[in-house]
């Protein structure tokens, strides 16, 4: 019997179409996905395959990220509302704006953000090399978008003078202190490991501080046995993949995102057959944002 996931598979190779799908993609996505990762480093492989299509299983930010790394190939998102809820914190106009009160500082901007902000912005940043980043400046001020969490992680380990961006990310700042209370009694020998994305108070008391490819590689290497994790649920199917023989908890149930679980396989296949939800980020905006990432992507 032909499946669902067959039938894309044959639809993607006449599309000489690549299927990304995020860490935090529901289990079907992933398992039919020719690459799963972070956003930055799914952008960053698919732009050096000679695939003319890119299905982005993530949310919108994302699929502009492709776009901008590679504008000869036709990007979709296969749900047009899978949007971020922290990249729709911020807009260009508003950043604008306060930059009025904040005349020549640098702008380091969160990769979860919308392109046209990525195009105001001095340098771009992921949860993996904030401080990095920020280290690389020639400034010991600047004004930090949209992840006010990301920004004080990395002001605390930077000791420069970072200016907040008021954006969370909904799914992260709902982890509380005593839910990791909670799990650390269920679970006492697990690692805590959390995404820099959380609260100051839950970082200050995490084991491990990582991104979501951070979290693989930590869980791959470590000898602990038991991890309590602290980000959006949907990485325990790509942790305990990798490590059948470890235990993954979820820090709380009420970590997860809804924007990164409205995509179904009929959307995929239906974008593909129809090649409907393209994402094309304009030039006048493409090649600003391209240049601040292009700037984080140098530092190595
Ligand atoms: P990373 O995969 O870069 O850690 O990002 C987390 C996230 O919230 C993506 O939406
Ligand atoms: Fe955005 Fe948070 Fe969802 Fe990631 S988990 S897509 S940052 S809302």
């Amino acid at each position: 019997m032909t499946t669902i996931a067959d039938k894309i598979r044959q639809v993607a190779g006449k599309r000489k179409a690549i299927i990304l799908a995020h860490n935090y993609q529901p289990p079907e996505i992933q398992a039919l996905a020719d690459m799963c990762g972070d956003s930055l480093e799914l952008s960053r492989r698919a732009s050096r395959t000679d695939a003319e299509v890119i299905v982005f299983c993530g949310v919108h930010f994302m699929a502009e990220t492709a776009s901008i790394l590679s504008p000869e190939k036709t990007v979709l998102l296969p749900r047009m509302e899978a949007g971020c809820q922290m990249a729709d914190m911020i807009t260009a106009e508003a950043l604008r704006i306060r930059l009025d009160t904040l005349p020549s500082m640098p702008v380091v901007t969160y990769v979860n953000s919308p392109a046209e902000v990525k195009a105001l912005s001095t340098i771009c940043c992921t949860s993996a090399n904030v401080v990095q980043v920020a280290e690389s400046l020639d400034a010991d001020e600047m004004l930090m978008t949209p992840d006010r969490n990301l920004a004080m992680y990395a002001a605390a380990r930077t000791g420069k003078k970072i200016h907040l961006w008021d954006g969370f990310c909904p799914t992260h700042e709902r982890l509380k202190p005593k839910d990791v209370e909670a799990a650390r009694r269920k679970h006492p020998d697990a690692v805590f490991m959390a995404h820099p994305e959380c609260r100051p108070e839950i970082l200050e008391i995490a084991d491990v501080i990582a991104s979501t490819s951070g979290m693989l590689r930590h869980a791959a290497q470590s000898d602990a046995r038991e991890f309590i994790v602290g980000t959006e649920t949907g990485l325990l199917y790509p942790l305990q993949k990798a490590n059948p023989g470890k235990r993954f908890y979820p820090a709380s149930e009420k970590m997860l995102c809804p924007n990164m679980k409205k995509i179904s396989l009929e959307d995929v296949l239906n974008c593909l057959e129809n090649m409907s939800n393209q994402v094309k980020v304009q030039e006048n905006i493409r090649l600003p944002a391209l240049e601040a990432v292009e700037k984080m992507v140098k530092l190595g």
